[in-house]
């Protein structure tokens, strides 16, 4: 989502739930109840990072952390965050406007191509997620609208309805040219589960993640994340296509494997190299660590999380300075495991703890980031939650 890291909210207002802000803030705003109200998670990817326009896996968790949406059907289309004051009153079929509420726009165009948006509607938005922290805020947004609209035109359109209409908002209408993680964590997940995600068969596999995952923000906002995730996208075709040269029908750089790597090295332009090893590991990588955590493995899949860290920064190129300092600490103050979610260029690292000892490991990472940054960072954590859910209209 756009937005400037002046964002946090001034109060914290983390503990009263989403929904029932979203409904305050409509009733204050619109001087009405809403009628309908959804809310959708926050992910933390554990693994599979910049796999899912590969055809490669995923493995996210839902976050406790939600966006809630209260709606109410109107003669016009007029949208209120409580991450500032304003009410914006949009024409869907207007142009762009560079601000959070294109996703809206973009999520209304798309159910409109489904006869399932109302013909217009006062909406409230309300979230507990950190924006800008690689904690895949536009996706619940998305999918949470998604779904509060349809259920106002009266329509209850499937999970995997929704994922396709809040993708198709942000990739089409948007232009952010994200795969579809994101989406699919927001509206598939269950509690106690990380989902594992095949994006080239659209296969899901929940697998039991019963303890808790931390978070460290590092405070730099990826606000620069769409230009350079479309970056890393278009290098990404660019060398399917070498590869089509040698390889006629491959569908995807996650179909190679290690063992097309020394044919890759020969055959491509060298800084094209990089980007597609980083694929073909992390495909594997993040097949190994859905089997390490199915088997309750935690140090394997802890070892994982660590290369594939690695493997983001030295061949994807998407880490910060800030993410690597929080990595080695982590690693040197006990955890099992750590890397940075999501796209990258800011954002957050998940941090893999063992439950005996995870508070002291992240008080002392937390120590270290303020030696070395003058700063503490945000921590905090998560069980792995739901996907989008209508919710209740609190009195
Ligand atoms: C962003 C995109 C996702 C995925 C990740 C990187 O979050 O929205 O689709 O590509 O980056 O793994």
């Amino acid at each position: 989502m756009p937005h400037s890291p002046s964002q946090e909210k001034p109060f914290n207002l983390t503990s009263i739930s989403p929904t029932r802000l979203a409904t305050s803030l409509f009733t204050s705003t619109f001087a009405t109840r809403p009628t309908v109200a959804a809310s959708a998670p926050g992910r933390v990817n554990l693994i599979g990072e910049h796999t899912d326009y590969n055809g490669g896996p995923v493995l996210p968790v839902a976050l406790e952390r939600r966006t809630a949406v209260a709606a109410r059907a109107a003669q016009r289309w007029a949208f209120v965050s409580d991450t500032e004051v304003t009410v914006h009153t949009v024409d869907i079929d207007g142009e762009m406007r560079g601000a959070w509420t294109d996703y809206l726009v973009g999520v209304v165009r798309e159910l409109r191509s489904l006869r399932a948006a109302p013909p217009g509607a006062e909406v409230a938005l309300s979230t507990n997620l950190p924006l800008g922290a690689g904690l895949s805020s536009s996706a619940a947004l998305t999918v949470a609208t998604a779904k509060a609209l349809s259920l106002l035109a009266g329509k209850r359109l499937p999970d995997e309805a929704l994922v396709e209409v809040a993708f198709r908002a942000e990739y089409h209408q948007v232009g952010v040219r994200c795969g579809r993680m994101d989406q699919t964590i927001a509206a598939h997940a269950e509690r106690g589960s990380a989902l594992f995600f095949d994006t080239a068969s659209g296969m899901l596999r929940l697998v039991p993640l019963p303890g808790r995952l931390w978070i460290v923000e590092t405070g730099v906002s990826h606000r620069l994340t769409g230009g350079a995730l479309n970056e890393r996208r278009r290098e990404c075709e660019e060398a399917l296509a070498f590869c089509r040269d040698w390889r006629p029908g491959l569908a995807h750089l996650a179909q190679l494997s290690p063992r097309d790597l020394p044919e890759v090295e020969r055959r491509l332009p060298p800084p094209l190299v990089p980007r597609v090893r980083h694929v073909i590991t992390e495909t594997a990588r993040t097949r190994n660590a859905a089997d390490a955590l199915a088997a309750g493995d935690l140090a394997v899949l802890g070892r994982l999380l660590v290369a594939g860290h690695e493997s983001l920064r030295v061949d994807y190129q998407s880490t910060i300075p800030e993410a690597d300092h929080i990595v080695a600490s982590a690693m040197e103050h006990g955890a099992l495991g750590a890397r940075l979610t999501g796209a990258g260029w800011g954002g957050a690292v998940v941090v893999l703890a063992p439950a005996e000892r995870e508070a002291r490991t992240v008080a002392e990472i937390g120590s270290d980031f303020q030696k070395r940054y003058q700063r503490m960072p945000v921590t905090w954590s998560t069980r792995a939650s739901r996907g989008v859910r209508r919710e209740t209209i609190p009195d």
